[in-house]
């Protein structure tokens, strides 16, 4: 698949996503939480002059994408942090393995999971009581538009 085939293919993983709540499994403590598996041997790459990566033109801006474009949800968050260097981490929560960490310009610049409220700051580390389980972030290198976002 070419990368912008991709990155197309981003908007329709979250329209299948909501559709299909509990599909890759649901949490067993009564909250029926939709739970998903950490991204795992990540490697890929975005276009950073496609539209869909606009977003991180901006300093505090960030985008959901998938790591494997045969995933059915966006496991991956691609920001551009306020100090303007390009970050990438997990989406899927080290807490209960919800998919609803996103980037916030607050506190410097953290990931938050909407989930419980779990803070991470850029390097993964647990920012407040929720988990002590860091969050998984990727290394990432840009040689022109391209950026990789790697383990
Ligand atoms: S699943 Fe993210 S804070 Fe609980």
């Amino acid at each position: 698949m070419e990368r912008k085939q991709f990155l197309r293919s981003i908007g329709a993983g979250a329209a299948f996503a909501l559709t299909f709540p509990c599909l890759n499994g649901c949490s067993s403590d009564g909250e029926d939480l939709e739970t998903f598996p950490e991204p795992t041997g990540v490697d890929f790459t975005i276009d950073l002059s496609s539209p869909e990566a606009a977003p991180l033109a901006t300093n505090g801006g960030y985008i959901a994408v998938k790591s494997d474009p045969q995933l059915t949800y966006l496991d991956i968050v691609v920001a551009r942090n306020l100090e303007g260097e390009l970050v990438a981490a997990s989406k899927i929560c080290s807490h209960q393995q919800t998919e609803e960490v996103r980037f916030i310009i607050e506190d410097g610049g953290i990931f938050n999971c909407t989930t419980h409220g779990s803070r991470f700051a850029q390097d993964g580390t647990p920012l407040n009581s929720i988990t002590n389980n860091p969050l998984k972030v990727f290394n990432t290198q840009r040689n022109g538009d391209i950026l990789r976002i790697f383990e």
